[in-house]
């Protein structure tokens, strides 16, 4: 795969093309996803849950974010790397340039946070500084404290509009992608008409430009419940890196994720 890069992910939105999005956390790993044609990987700060164990992803700091971007920068083969600012490490515009810098050197090529329109000084700031942005969007993990627990958002009318005033604000500042998680499907649908920069979804339903699951997610490995928008491609795969390879098959078709992972 030759390197991705944001111009080639506007490019498949203007052509209608969908690509995929997976989390991988370190060399190995993002070695197999990217050489199985993932277009990006995401150095998610779930790895507080999915590595570390923790209950949140509010204990993770910008050290550990960055030796996992290090590791993940170092196995990847062409795909674009996205790394999670993490909890209050974009508190302010100064905290969020700081922050950033370190990831990019680390190795990421495009970091993503977590808010709304209070962001858009913060990725204006970034933006123009040659940090690319994606805007994160619905449930956003971070405030799980203030939205009180991990639950689909933008259902009522007003939270609606809000969501998609605010898409349309964050890529005015110049985000250069949106990230919806959790947000109903025709909602998810709406935003991703309303924008000119790729949307990539999570519990979005089948119309975003493209889409993101946790690694741990999609290989049935994550202990407990597993939710309605998460597909298990082991049991279709011969192998891991197989099953990466199907993963984004169907995302690129259309076929995953199907109006069942969705949400009204
Ligand atoms: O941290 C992460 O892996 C994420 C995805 C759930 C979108 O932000």
């Amino acid at each position: 795969m030759s390197n991705i890069t944001l111009h080639t992910l506007s490019a498949r939105k203007q052509a209608g093309e969908k690509f995929a999005v997976l989390t991988a956390y370190d060399a190995t790993f993002a070695h197999l996803v990217s050489s199985a044609d993932i277009e990006m990987i995401l150095v998610g700060d779930s790895l507080g849950m999915v590595l570390q164990g923790q209950d949140s992803t509010l204990p993770v700091t910008v050290e550990e974010m960055a030796y996992h971007t290090a590791s993940v920068a170092r196995g990847n083969q062409g795909a674009m790397i996205m790394a999670d600012l993490p909890f209050m490490s974009y508190a302010t515009p100064e905290q969020a340039m700081e922050s950033a810098a370190v990831l990019m050197q680390a190795g990421a090529h495009i970091v993503k946070l977590e808010g709304g329109d209070w962001l858009c000084e913060t990725v204006s700031l970034l933006a123009e500084r040659g940090v690319p942005v994606c805007a994160h969007l619905g449930l956003t993990p971070q405030a799980v404290n203030k939205l009180g627990g991990y639950r689909v958002q933008g259902r009522d009318k007003h939270s609606a509009l809000k969501m998609l005033e605010d898409a349309k604000r964050l890529e005015q500042a110049g985000a250069s992608m949106l990230l919806l998680e959790c947000v109903p499907s025709l909602l998810a649908d709406e935003i991703t008409r309303n924008v000119e920069i790729p949307v990539i979804g999570i519990g979005a339903g089948p119309h975003t430009d493209a889409q993101v699951l946790v690694m741990h997610d999609m290989l049935g490995i994550t202990p407990g419940r597993t939710p309605k928008f998460v597909k298990n491609f082991m049991p279709e795969a011969d192998s891991i890196q197989d099953a990466f390879r199907l993963y984004g098959e169907q995302v690129r078709s259309g076929q995953f994720p199907a109006d069942e992972h969705g949400f009204d």
